[in-house]
């Protein structure tokens, strides 16, 4: 089977690798002449565990290259490019939609002939609802202004992986969904997963197949179900989250600890236990977006969605709280110094995508703080991404706790669990810490003399 996948960001990528490494041929087109030129050389252009020693087990299945490298002969094409926010919430088509003009320009009348089997396209990208439509109706335009009278099949795949453990995800995830009218589309598709749904591939050494479990369930949808589920499914996880810091600014005024109540609450098996860590809150490529984007597909239905939204609100009110405690810890902002532990949305990322740590770093400048910063990964994203940025970068953590007077755990990144915080203690001006992944220990932080604060405890 031959595979097409047009974006090699995070999801197209690992798509392409993990497809490639069992035993699918797989060509990835993208734009961006760098990264083509970087994966040539077996460089992942984005940090994800496990991508560079993969790339390197496809044994030459995996290839990469530009437009022009467009090979007809497919029997599926996957879109996996960007859908970021507008200014209005709405999802920005404009790359899907430029995928499909190229689409339309490209297929040829042999491959659109339904009877040498046209290939699937695939919307893998995060859309709104009618994308599938909508892409559809672009090629089939293009294919009817080159004189191809065809009928072009576009399914909707929408993917759940979680940057950090994506291949993880993707190799052993809870469903896949297909939205799709065509049987026969869906056919191939079920044909393209056959190994993850039947778990016929060999582990890579590195990623286990995980104790207990399960097969993936496999569900045809309709295209506009499917397009709904991904909406549907991350926002529920932004609300979650949201709660969980909503009854944590609870816990604080009543002097309940968030972390017991959460463990309380989560071991109810209608709840479960994950998504109610409380924090600073959840940014990245998608919570934010996705929320937003589900919110105005109900504006522009006239269907108000009040719960999406206020998952919003308390999710900003949280990155503010973080300004708040630190102005009441450290009475004047005006002039201090103040280290950021971690930059990336969450650990085992360099993204950077409506991260709270640039929310919380720009609010900070503003009030007249010198910022520092340490991330093991998102460092050179973050410089090359905010240039203006008025942060200072250093290269370990014993610098960063140099001379500050407040240090703030935005990133929960392992490494940074178990530091010296003794001793760097003695290093700064003021021992003041702001655990925003309540990751630390607060006893042993106290019992070092550093005034701990952590969220709703
Ligand atoms: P990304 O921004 O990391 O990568 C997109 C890639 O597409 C880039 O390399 C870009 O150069 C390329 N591209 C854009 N327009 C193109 C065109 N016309 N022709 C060829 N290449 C083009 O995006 P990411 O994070 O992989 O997301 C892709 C989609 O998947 C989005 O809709 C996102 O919402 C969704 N998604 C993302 C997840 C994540 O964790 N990042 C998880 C699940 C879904």
């Amino acid at each position: 089977m031959h595979i097409t996948i047009i974006g090699c960001g995070y999801v197209g990528l690992t798509t392409a690798v993990s497809l490639a490494y069992m035993g699918r041929c797989v060509h990835v087109i993208d734009q961006n002449e760098e990264r083509i030129q970087m994966l040539r050389r077996s460089q992942p252009p984005i940090h994800e565990k496990g991508l560079e020693e993969l790339l390197n087990q496809t044994n030459g299945r995996l290839t990469f290259g530009t437009w022009d490298s467009f090979e007809i002969k497919t029997d599926v094409v996957i879109i996996a490019v960007g859908t970021p926010s507008k200014e209005n919430g709405d999802a920005d088509l404009s790359y899907v939609e430029a995928v499909a003009r190229e689409l339309g320009q490209r297929l040829t009348p042999q491959v659109c002939d339904k009877s040498t089997s046209a290939p699937v396209i695939v919307n893998k990208s995060t859309v709104p609802i009618g994308s599938a439509r909508r892409v559809q109706s672009i090629i089939s335009q293009h294919l009817k202004e080159r004189n191809i009278v065809t009928s072009i099949s576009v399914a909707s795949n929408p993917e759940f992986l979680r940057e950090g453990v994506a291949l993880h995800d993707t190799f052993y995830p809870d469903r896949i969904v297909i939205g799709s009218e065509d049987t026969q589309a869906a056919y191939t598709l079920r044909e393209m997963y056959a190994p993850i749904l039947e778990q016929t591939f060999s582990a890579p050494e590195f990623l286990p197949r995980p104790e207990n479990y399960l097969l993936p369930a496999f569900i045809i949808t309709s295209p506009t179900s499917a397009e709904l589920i991904k909406y549907a499914a991350n926002t529920f996880l932004a609300m979650k989250i949201s709660y969980i810091n909503e009854i944590a600014g609870l816990s604080e005024k009543v002097g309940a600890d968030i972390q017991e109540v959460a463990r309380g609450i989560g071991l109810d098996k209608r709840i479960g236990s994950q998504f109610l860590n409380a924090g600073i809150g959840w940014g990245g490529s998608c919570f934010p977006k996705d929320v937003q984007a589900l919110i105005h597909t109900g504006e522009q239905y006239g269907y108000a969605m009040p719960l999406s939204q206020s998952a919003i609100d308390v999710n900003y009110r949280q990155r503010e709280e973080v300004i708040k405690k630190l102005q009441s810890a450290l009475k004047v902002l005006r002039g201090r110094t103040i280290g950021l532990l971690g930059l990336a949305f969450k650990p085992g990322t360099d993204d950077l995508r409506d991260a709270p740590a640039i929310t919380i770093a720009e609010r900070l400048i503003e009030l007249g703080v010198h910022v520092k910063a340490y991330d093991p990964i998102a460092m050179e994203n973050c410089r090359h991404i905010h240039p203006n940025l008025a942060i200072e970068y250093v290269s370990s953590s014993t610098e960063l706790v140099n001379g500050i007077d407040a240090l703030i755990l935005i990133t929960e990144w392992n490494e940074f669990i178990h530091l010296p915080y003794k001793l760097y203690g003695e290093k700064m001006r003021q021992k003041v810490i702001l655990d925003g992944r309540n990751a630390l220990n607060s006893q042993a932080l106290r019992d070092a003399g550093f005034t701990y604060i952590g969220v709703g405890k």
